[in-house]
């Protein structure tokens, strides 16, 4: 096959997809590999989990929302989608604030190795798989984020930088979370990054003078991948009504949905220049991002965090600051630096704590578990 001639966009697999960017990280960067192959509590991690659990999932309870679910992915609307074309303006790299420079290409590198963190994770299911229906979903999950990977790092390689992904395969640590976790976890992220792309895309629908990059003109489609796979992840939740329906399971819900909406928190209010350039308020973006996934994921959560509530901004603010502390801490070094991460982390943890215990506001799912993107 001659790889120089394909791209990622037109691959149908993600074995191929795979290949493509194999060939094409002989030019990619250490820096930006080195970026991505951090593991802080902020940065994307790796997942691996009990494949086998999840080979053995039956998804004969939905199976009419799941046929009608995977006729759509098997279609591949997006086949071809991700890639440069004639609404591909050339940036001026050189020329961009050194600031804002560096939080783009932050956004850029972690946006790109969460993407290919999943593909990672799909991908190794349908390795693994022998359950047809579970084998098909992995198979179109994992070549989808095998584009979007792609495309982000064809965006890094016009400022010279790109993540090598055949080396972050081989050399990042993997966490292992079980299946539920995966479920909780890999739902919220899906739906988040829905409601995360759709929110910058119609902001810059409207307010076209502040795209200063071509990649927000893709996000549309981008999205609704997205919310395809956060659909595959609610029809398997709703399998087993334990999963959401215990009452632990309840309490493990919470804590994803504290924990994945405050660490965007954080990881957004450090990007101020970024967010100053697309003309973002951040504190109105996050709001914005979390009433969407909350509303959506009333498909398949029985509880919905209360984002209005008094304590809610208070501590997600209180939280920045601590971990803020913390990496200053850490810069610091030494026994000062030490007690200063000690007293950072526990005040972070206080954080998390008030975050965590605001009352829920419950929610009944409905019969019917299908959505379509509304925004
Ligand atoms: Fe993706
Ligand atoms: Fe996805």
């Amino acid at each position: 096959m001659n790889m120089t001639a394909r791209h990622t966009a037109d691959a149908t697999t993600v074995e191929e997809g795979l290949a493509i960017q194999e060939e094409r990280a002989k030019f990619d960067s250490q820096a930006a590999t080195d970026l991505a192959m951090q593991n802080t509590l902020l940065t994307p991690r790796f997942y691996t989990t009990d494949f086998d659990a999840l080979d053995a999932i039956d998804v004969s309870p939905v199976r009419e929302d799941w046929d009608h679910l995977m006729e759509r992915m098997r279609s591949d609307p997006n086949r071809g989608h991700f890639k440069k074309n004639e609404d591909w303006d050339q940036i001026d790299w050189e020329g961009m604030e050194p600031e804002l420079k560096a939080e783009f290409l932050d956004f850029l590198i972690s946006s790109c190795t969460a993407e290919f963190s999943g593909c990672v994770l799909y991908k190794e299911m349908k390795r693994r798989g022998t359950n047809a229906d579970i084998k098909e979903l992995f198979s179109y999950m994992s070549r989808d984020e095998a584009r979007h990977a792609g495309f982000i790092n064809d965006a890094l390689r016009e400022a010279g930088v790109a993540v090598n992904l055949g080396f972050l395969t081989r050399e990042k640590k993997y966490t292992y979370f079980r299946p539920k976790f995966i479920f909780y976890a890999t739902y919220l992220s899906e739906k988040i990054g829905y409601a995360r792309y759709i929110t910058i895309y119609r902001h810059l629908e409207a307010n076209p003078d502040k795209r200063f990059h071509p990649i927000f003109k893709w996000f549309k489609e981008w999205c609704n991948d997205e919310f395809s796979h956060g659909e595959a992840f609610a029809l398997l939740m709703r399998t087993d009504p334990k999963i959401t329906g215990s009452f632990v399971n309840k309490l493990w819900i919470r804590f994803f949905l504290t924990a994945v909406y405050s660490t965007m928190w954080v990881r957004d209010h450090a990007r101020p220049k970024f967010h100053e350039a697309l003309g973002v308020d951040i504190d109105w973006y996050d709001q914005e991002v979390y009433r969407k996934t909350s509303t959506i994921a009333c498909q398949a959560f029985p509880m919905e965090l209360d984002i209005d509530h008094p304590r809610w901004l208070p501590n997600l603010k209180r939280m920045e600051r601590a971990v803020n502390a913390m990496d200053a801490a850490k810069a610091r070094g030494g026994v000062a630096g030490l007690a200063g991460r000690v007293g950072a982390g526990a005040r972070a943890a206080l954080a998390f704590v008030a975050l965590y215990t605001i009352p829920v506001k419950p929610n009944r799912v409905p019969e019917n578990v299908r959505m379509e993107p509304a925004y």
